[in-house]
């Protein structure tokens, strides 16, 4: 480590520290000296917490986010390649969108070029879910991603040390020293990897409610507004929907299980919320490529891709691109099982008041399915499928959800899991959040639920 960053990191330090402002090019310098590593640890950790408690000005903002997206390559289409769009979620419990959505979207001639996370502590990853997949490599070359989204229309990949490497050893540093939860970092990290993409356009699902990474709407919603500011100046058109997380989406939560119903969902048969969440996502998808001239068109299409398999065969083929097995589509058996199967049943009659998805996302990984790591191995095949909704009448008695486990200890721990998520009541119970509650554009909030 060179004493050069020593020197001149110090004073980019007490000027942040005493809420001003760095300029463009220290942004700049700052975070190539880091990502070359002539920054130590120590003093980026201090600049980052500043940064937490004193917040970015927006010409700050753009040159930290543009400072990390140089740090790396881009995926750099040609001209004539059709138009390219991409969706990321803030994450949730049982959220399988993506699964479904990237290639439904590319089989109606919209290209998706999808780089994915994975998951940690509460909250499942794309990419884990794919790794459930015998075989799924999603470790691709950005040359490769780009000449597989040129044949087939769809990728999907990890951050590779190509895609912002300042980012993911600074997303390693914020996770070591407490700050991760500061909006302008995050806005800076999630954009960062996503301009990599060459995208023309960019649909963003915010989670809120309490199985989110931000459970407030005020927060979700700055969030979004600050990411949308960053897509639209860096000519990436950007829109967000606002989508509850106050109960698991779909019924299965954990990767092999969440993939199963995906397929399920790529075959007709999904659950209905995750349908309404992946369309809804889907038709904006669809207006930024411009391929849809209104909503309800782009609604139908996307439906009729369903029905008619061809969101399914999009899967196959990219499946089979990335290596894995394209039997998965139509052969749960294709995945993991846990060796154990036990139904929960309903304590009790009434009305289901709530289902708490912080408390199935910990219990799954307290099964062995998500990381409290970052090296953590996950086992794929653990988890819950919960049959039942906020809302729904249950007997007592009635087997309203199944763990997956893999020895009697931890069925009975997903049992307890589930005592304490599952609240049955009298009467009507508290309302759950609209499933798309807003819609966020450069220039609108538009309240939908
Ligand atoms: N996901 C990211 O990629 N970065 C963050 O900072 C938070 C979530």
């Amino acid at each position: 480590m060179s004493n050069e960053g020593d020197i001149f990191v110090r004073p980019l330090i007490q000027r942040k520290r005493d809420g001003k402002a760095l300029t463009r090019a220290e942004w700049s310098r700052l975070i190539s000296a880091y990502a070359a590593g002539e920054v130590p640890d120590y003093q980026m950790a201090a600049l980052l917490m500043a940064v937490l408690l004193k917040g970015l000005e927006e010409a700050e903002l753009g040159a930290l986010t543009d400072a990390m997206s140089a740090s790396g390559s881009s995926l750099a289409f040609g001209p004539g390649v059709p138009p390219r769009v991409d969706k990321h979620s803030t994450g949730g419990v049982g959220d399988k969108v993506s699964l479904v959505l990237a290639p439904l979207v590319a089989s109606v001639g919209v290209s998706v070029p999808m780089v994915s996370g994975r998951g940690l502590v509460h909250t499942g990853g794309t990419l884990d879910k794919l790794e459930a997949i015998p075989g799924f490599r999603v470790n691709l070359s950005l040359d490769e991603a780009r000449r597989q989204v040129e044949a087939i229309g769809v990728a999907m990949l990890g951050q590779t040390e190509e895609i912002a490497p300042a980012d993911r050893k600074l997303y390693a540093l914020r996770d070591a020293t407490g700050t991760v939860d500061a909006i302008p970092l995050i806005a800076a990290s999630i954009m960062s990897k996503k301009l990599a993409e060459d995208l023309s356009g960019l649909v963003l699902d915010i989670k809120c409610g309490s199985g989110a990474f931000l459970p407030e709407l005020e927060q979700d919603m700055e969030l979004a507004q600050t990411m949308i500011r960053l897509g639209e100046e860096r000519g990436c058109p950007t829109v967000a929907l606002i989508t509850a997380m106050d109960r698991p989406l779909g019924h299965a939560c954990g990767n092999a299980l969440e993939t199963e119903e995906a397929m399920a969902a790529l075959r007709g048969e999904g659950p209905a919320d995750l349908m309404e969440v992946t369309y809804a996502l889907g038709v904006e998808m669809l207006v930024l490529a411009g391929t849809a001239r209104s909503r309800r068109e782009a609604r139908t299409t996307l439906e009729e891709a369903i029905a008619s398999g061809r969101a399914a065969d999009r899967f196959r083929a990219l499946v089979a691109a990335q290596g894995g097995n394209p039997a998965v589509v139509d052969d749960p058996a294709v995945l993991p099982q846990a060796p154990l199967a036990r139904v929960y049943e309903a304590p009790r009659a009434g009305t289901v008041w709530r289902i708490e998805p912080r408390r199935i996302g910990e219990a799954v990984a307290a099964l062995g399915g998500a990381r409290h790591e970052v090296d953590d191995d996950v086992d794929p095949s653990v988890g819950f499928v919960i049959t039942v909704k906020p809302g729904d009448l249950v007997r007592r008695g009635e087997p309203v959800a199944t763990v997956y486990a893999r020895d009697e200890r931890g069925a009975a721990a997903g049992r307890a899991a589930l005592d304490e998520a599952i609240r049955v009541g009298d009467g009507d119970g508290p309302e759950p959040l609209p499933l798309v509650s807003h819609r966020v554009t450069a220039t609108s909030v538009e309240k939908l639920g």
